[in-house]
């Protein structure tokens, strides 16, 4: 287990460019896979969970090379095999396999999927996508001899679900409709890749209306990770600094600067530089919701700001459940209180602790408490925030944070 020590209270300043998005490069990575040529993916983010997913389609006879944030995937002379559960087991994302794999080999054995387990996250849905697509699923066996477009209506929101139907219906025979598709920026960028590596997608105001073609290699650009951007910006207000990050307007934050300004939180943009700084004068009021939404993976992060200030609070809509970092956010003295469908987070002393990362997002959680408390903080089971936060130490130490 590794660990980081914070000496906190130090008030942070400077100009952050976020890696290559995670939750864009892991299904891109996976539908490379449903592919067979030879895929160039630019500013893909060196983090565990990228790392793994490599790992994953090299087990089924992907050649990758690596060239900094550019890597090239040769998915020509790949084989189906029952996939690895140990390789599996470590990543959420390993769900794409559904759709990668009943795509090209027309077979998939279900394998256990990994990730953050802050509350159930079931497959139902993607397994129902499947289905319509012209998957007979037994047990754990899943096959397909030729998919076929069809009518897939969604009645949730998922990113994970909408990501393996759109891989699926790129080579499935037909149209195939998406009702009830989720539009998350990393959602546009999958989309961007199987457009350009042959499938027809029109993004219409009720469906995503998909044409199967025979897909081949292709290259894409991944877009800058949007909660990274968020979670870093979020350090200006919290240390009493001001930190800019490098984000398009189209990065899908605009929620989160509208609940940041809202309470008082300065926030201003000059061409993709947003910066954030100053003090919300009244109560933070955060409510998740799939995209154009406040992003639900930018929620744990916010708990330390409203703890520091005034106070807030947080609805979650798009899990059932996702307080469970609040136990670990406690060592530091964040007080919170159960509310119907979130927390109230309380005004809070925010002291030194020692604790370890619950899971991703509550680990980055943790960290902004520790760089606003005074004194030494210990952090451990850092390996969770790896997951998802590119070269994050540096990063912190470029803006004045003592990390050791
Ligand atoms: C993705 C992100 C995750 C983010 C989430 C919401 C990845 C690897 N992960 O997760 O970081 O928090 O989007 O933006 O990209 N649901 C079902 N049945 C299903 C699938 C989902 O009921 O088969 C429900 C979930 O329980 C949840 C909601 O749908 O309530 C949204 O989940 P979903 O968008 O699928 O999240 P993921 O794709 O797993």
């Amino acid at each position: 287990m590794s660990e980081i020590t914070i000496f906190g209270a130090r008030p942070l300043f400077g100009n952050i460019t976020p890696s290559g998005s995670k939750n864009a490069a892991l299904p891109i990575i996976f539908a490379a896979l449903a592919v067979s040529g030879v895929s160039v993916l630019y500013d893909l983010p060196d983090i565990t969970d990228v790392r793994v997913a490599l790992d994953i389609i090299s087990d089924f006879g992907a050649k990758i090379e690596r060239d900094g944030r550019r890597v090239t995937l040769d998915t020509r002379n790949v084989a189906y095999k029952k996939p690895d559960k140990k390789l599996t087991s470590r990543i959420r994302a390993s769900s794409y396999l559904i759709g990668a794999c009943l795509s090209r080999f027309g077979e998939f054995d279900l394998s256990e999927v990994g990730g953050c387990n802050f509350c159930n996250r079931p497959l139902d849905m993607h397994l129902y996508a499947a289905e319509k697509l012209g998957t007979k699923i037994e047990g754990e066996r899943l096959s397909a001899s030729r998919l076929s477009g069809a009518d897939i209506k969604f009645n949730k929101i998922s990113v994970g679900a909408t990501i393996n139907a759109l891989i699926m219906a790129s080579r499935a025979k037909g149209v195939t409709r998406i009702f009830g598709a989720a539009r998350e920026p990393h959602v546009k960028n999958v989309i961007r890749y199987l457009r350009a590596a042959g499938a027809e997608i029109c993004d219409s105001a009720d469906a995503l209306t998909v044409k199967g073609s025979i897909l081949s290699g292709a290259e894409v650009k991944i877009i800058p990770d949007m909660i990274e951007a968020g979670t870093f910006l979020l350090l200006g207000p919290l240390t009493g600094g001001m930190v800019s990050v490098d984000i398009p307007k189209d990065a899908g934050l605009e929620s989160f600067f509208e609940v940041l300004s809202d309470s008082g939180i300065s926030i201003s943009r000059n061409e993709n530089i947003v910066s954030a700084w100053g003090e919300p004068f009244k109560k933070i009021r955060v409510s998740t919701s799939p995209h154009p939404g406040f992003p639900t993976d930018l929620q744990p992060q916010t708990a330390p700001l409203m703890a520091r200030y005034h106070g807030g609070e947080i609805i979650e809509n798009v899990w059932q459940d996702r307080f469970s970092y609040l136990n670990s956010l406690s060592a530091f003295g964040i007080k919170s209180d159960k509310i119907v469908g979130g927390r109230r987070i309380n005004p809070s002393r925010i002291g030194a602790a020692e604790c370890e990362a619950p899971d991703l997002r509550g680990g980055a959680a943790a960290v902004l408490s520790a760089l606003v408390a005074e004194g030494k903080s210990k952090i451990k089971n850092t390996e969770l925030i790896m997951r998802g936060y590119a070269d994050i130490w540096a990063k912190l130490r470029s803006l004045g944070a003592r990390i050791e």
